[in-house]
């Protein structure tokens, strides 16, 4: 848990995609205990369910889940509109989600490839679209994409991903130079490689943690709470003037 407190996010109505698990689960938490109204987004509904319980059982502010697929944009707009409806207008949006899966480029189909970019991009702007009006008419917003060191480190194995992940912080300077008249503010957080429960199951192999030591200028591991605690300062009013920007957590690897 983050030692830092930022009163600005007390009451703040935030919308987390992905919040179910990894790093999102974690953002979700460290937001809730800051005193944020959060509302979060999976297509995992068992382990939303568990930590929506899990925080309401300690104490904090009624939490807002849906069931929502994010390659449905309908279904999206409509988990947006409800937690608008519910807590009022929402002032943070955190574009979280995302699936690694890794791809044979060989086999890539055009359908396999405007799926991943719906899994890894696309929702990203439509939240943003979503959004912005109701933070406009607040008076301004911060909204938290997520991009990827794959591509920087220059990865191969899924290249729908890393296109994506490249796509998502030329999303960011766009929409930051369109939404900062109305004082909202578009960043981008890069992780390096994090220990989520899922990166450890899949990925995590003596010769793979041999080299990110290797790499990293920090020598230990990066866990989700590393992540998060970016995330709730650039939510808060501390990073106010601070936009178009990429926040890299990578350990001092790229
Ligand atoms: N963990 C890392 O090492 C790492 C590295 C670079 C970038 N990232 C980025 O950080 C963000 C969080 O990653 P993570 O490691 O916590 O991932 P994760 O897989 O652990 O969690 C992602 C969450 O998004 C949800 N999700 C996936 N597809 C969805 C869909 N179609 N609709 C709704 N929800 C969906 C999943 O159910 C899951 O709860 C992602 O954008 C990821 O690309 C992570």
């Amino acid at each position: 848990m983050s030692e830092a407190h930022y009163p600005s996010l007390r009451g703040r109505v935030i919308f987390v995609t992905g919040g179910a698990s990894g790093i999102g689960a974690e953002e979700v938490t460290q937001l809730a205990a800051q005193g944020a109204q959060v509302a979060f987004v999976d297509i995992a509904e068992e382990p939303a369910r568990a930590l929506a319980a899990k925080l309401a059982a300690a104490g904090h502010p009624e939490l807002f889940f849906q069931r929502c697929d994010l390659t449905d944009i309908a279904a999206l707009r409509g988990a947006i509109a409800e937690v608008g409806r519910r807590f009022g207008p929402i002032t943070v949006l955190v574009n979280n989600a995302a699936n690694d899966q890794r791809h044979k480029w060989e086999e890539v189909t055009p359908e396999y490839w405007d799926e991943r970019l719906a899994v890894n991009l696309r929702h990203q702007f439509f939240a943003i679209q979503a959004v912005a009006p109701m933070m406009k008419a607040a008076g301004g917003g911060s909204i938290v994409n997520f991009g990827s060191i794959s591509w920087h480190a220059g990865a191969g194995g899924m290249p729908a991903y890393t296109t994506a992940k490249a796509g998502v912080e030329g999303l960011t300077r766009g929409m930051a130079r369109d939404l900062g008249p109305d004082n909202i503010r578009v960043n981008c957080i890069i992780p390096g490689w994090i220990m989520t429960e899922r990166q450890i199951r899949l990925w995590l192999t003596p010769e793979g943690e041999e080299n990110l030591m290797r790499t990293q200028c920090l020598k230990q591991k990066l866990v989700p709470a590393d992540v998060a605690r970016m995330v709730l300062w650039l939510a808060a009013d501390d990073s106010r003037m601070c936009t178009s920007q990429l926040w890299v957590v990578d350990g001092g690897r790229m």
